[in-house]
């Protein structure tokens, strides 16, 4: 007698629910997913014990009849897909026709459902994936399942459930990152008889943002727009300073499906540069759309990740895209509390149980919401030579207002010296006042310009005003990222001049750390620093960079070293940033005494740089208040 025979249906869904099911969370997630398929534009989960007592699904898409009901709950019964040509051009999340077999397989499941046009809808029961019931019911259109008692017969499975609060906080995540791939559809999310996320169905995605991380971090979110003719890449990234500490808050969307991606990660920290801290992780929210045929969906069970046919493009699109967000939205933290828009959808996160104050809220946040970001597109201009990148309006003002800036800029390209003297030397030079006078300001950069001192608090920061504000700027961060963008600038250049030292310096290194230098030794002099083996573990520099007149050379080199020790494998350009980064931190003095006339070349050059608003380190350089929060918070209003 033979030894194999073919699995029964239930032994081979309750395998395959293994890999599709490994947690309620796994659930949700499929659930979610079959509504969205569905097209459904209301979604209302509920939850309770963890997921393992209960949890429940409820659409208002397209609904099954009584035929497609039950065979929904057989494995590989797809309406998605038929061939593998259709899976090429698949649109839908889901295509395994495995989810709800598996689920079933695992719980007790009540699934119910009608179709338009129907004069009711259909139950069925099902434990263990053996259907027990099935009967007429009335109901609205659409869709709602109920599992019951999650992993009642896998208790192996039930040992690797965490703690409850886990499983809810897993949950609530696949509900949260479906929700902003899907501003169109008004989510709900109820834990043990709480309202804990809920989302208007505006078709918004700042509201979706707003609903997540409140007001003051969607108030400086910044949208991004890049558009290549086979890759649109879109969405919404936090401000520097919101970033976290943890990767958790970087999420990404595939033609609207969420992905774990670390090649986008990557992508996304290169784009913001040094406007980050080292350790932290901006907030995003980015949607790629490209021709699913470039992607497949299909090389992990739960669908989470992705590869690229062409990971290298994909990963400087999103870089580009960030790069030029950021470039045009900078901002300067802003101590003003306007009201605006967005307390007012907030006011519905916090009150979302009164139907009457929810369906106002909806129609104004609605409206509002896209208002303020449409804004945030139009008024910031990209950057027209990112790569194909589609321009926004307002082309023809920003290349006037770059033509202003490179002028300024060039003016001020000159080696670095101490900050007094360079604040001296700066005033010697046309302010950058004056060349942009007799222009319209034709954006806000330009009013920067303005800025007047008023004196110097706490031998630290300058305190300034323009006609609608008081700044204080930090003349530390703001001297450190001068610095930075002349250095940059010269770095840039391509032709590194060296300067020959008079007495060479010599440095004793380790074995390990003499072979990384002299690995080196090309590299270093691209940059403009000569130097060669002397004996046997030590070294001799002969000439450095141009650009480093005027920072302790001694300590400039070791910081070279440092950052070969360091940044092992760093190509060029990375390392060359790290040196110039560290040049900065070499070159400017701490509390310091500034004359007026240094205040106003200081604030001067500042308005002339990309970005003033951060340190190269991501600390700001700035503070704003307004007029209206001063007469705010000196009653005067
Ligand atoms: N909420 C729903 N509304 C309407 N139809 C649904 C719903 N949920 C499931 N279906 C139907 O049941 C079928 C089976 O669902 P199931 O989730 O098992 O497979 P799938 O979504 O096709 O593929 P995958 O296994 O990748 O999720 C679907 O193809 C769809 O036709
Ligand atoms: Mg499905």
């Amino acid at each position: 007698m033979g030894r194999i025979a073919q699995l029964s249906e239930l032994v081979a869904n309750q395998i395959a629910a293994g890999e599709v099911v490994e947690r309620p969370a796994s659930v949700i997630r499929e659930l979610l997913d079959n509504a969205i398929d569905a097209g459904a534009t209301k979604i209302d989960v509920t939850v309770s014990g963890g997921g393992l007592t209960r949890m429940e699904v409820q659409d208002n898409g397209c609904g099954m009849d009584e035929d497609d009901l039950v065979l929904s709950i057989i494995r590989h019964a797809t309406s998605k897909l038929r061939t593998m040509d259709d899976f090429r051009k698949l649109h839908t999340l889901g295509f395994r026709g495995e989810a709800l077999p598996s689920i079933a397989s695992v719980s007790h499941m009540i699934l119910r459902s009608r179709v338009e046009g129907h004069p009711g809808g259909i139950e069925l029961r099902v434990t263990g994936g053996e259907k027990i019931d099935q009967a007429p019911i009335g109901m609205a259109r659409g869709t709602r399942v109920t599992v019951e008692d999650l992993f009642y017969n896998t208790p192996a499975r039930l040992k690797f459930v965490r703690s409850l609060q886990t499983e809810v906080s897993h949950i609530t995540e696949v509900v949260t990152k479906r929700a902003m791939a899907y501003p169109a559809i008004a989510f709900t999310l109820k834990v043990d008889g709480k309202l804990t996320f809920l989302t208007p169905g505006s078709g918004d995605l700042t509201s979706v943002f707003l609903s997540l991380y409140g007001a003051d971090v969607t108030k400086r979110a910044l949208a991004v727009h890049g558009v290549r003719p086979d890759l649109r890449v879109h969405g919404l990234i936090g401000a520097p300073q919101d970033a976290r500490t943890a990767r958790h808050a970087m999420w990404f969307y595939v033609n609207q499906r969420p992905i774990r991606s670390q090649a986008l990660q990557y992508a996304v920290i290169e784009g913001y540069g040094t406007a980050l801290f080292k350790g932290r992780y901006p907030l995003t929210a980015l949607f790629l759309e490209m021709d699913p045929a470039l992607v497949d969906v299909n090389i992990h069970p739960s669908k989470l990740e992705v590869r690229f046919s062409e990971e290298q493009d994909v990963r400087d699109a999103v870089t580009r895209a960030i790069q030029a967000a950021l470039m045009t939205g900078l901002y300067i933290p802003d101590l003003s509390e306007k009201e605006s828009p967005v307390d007012e959808l907030l006011q519905l996160r916090e009150r979302p149980h009164d139907d009457a104050y929810l369906s106002k809220q909806l129609a104004i946040s609605d409206a509002d919401g896209v208002d303020r970001m449409s804004y945030s597109a139009s008024h910031h201009v990209q950057d027209s030579d990112a790569g194909g990148y589609e321009s926004q309006s307002r082309e023809g003002e920003f290349r006037q207002t770059c033509q202003v800036y490179t002028r300024v800029q060039s003016a001020s390209s000159s080696p670095s010296t101490p900050l007094g003297a360079e604040l001296a030397e700066a005033l010697t030079r046309t302010p950058a006042r004056e060349q942009t006078v007799s222009q319209e300001p034709v954006d806000d950069l330009q009013d920067r310009a303005r800025l007047r001192p008023i004196a110097q608090a706490l031998t630290m920061y300058v305190v300034a005003e323009d006609d609608e504000a008081v700044y204080l700027i930090d003349q530390h961060a703001a001297h450190e990222r001068i610095l930075y963008e002349r250095f940059m600038k010269m770095a840039g250049a391509g032709t590194t001049q060296e300067q020959e030292l008079l007495v060479p310096l010599t440095y004793s290194l380790t074995p390990a750390a003499f072979l990384r230098v002299m690995e080196r030794i090309t590299d270093a002099k691209r940059m403009g620093l000569v130097y060669e083996p002397f004996g046997e573990h030590d070294l001799v520099v002969r000439a450095v960079p141009l650009w480093w007149q005027g920072i302790p050379l001694d300590r400039m080199v070791q910081e070279t070293i440092d950052t070969f020790l360091e940044d092992e494998g760093a190509d060029q350009k990375t390392w060359e940033k790290r040196v110039i980064l560290r040049a900065c931190k070499a070159a400017i003095k701490a509390n310091q005494r500034l004359s007026m006339m240094e205040m106003q070349a200081l604030l001067d050059e500042l308005s002339t740089l990309q970005n003033p608003f951060t340190c190269p380190h991501g600390r700001p350089t700035a503070l704003r208040i307004g007029r209206d929060r001063l007469e705010k918070e000196f009653r005067r209003r």
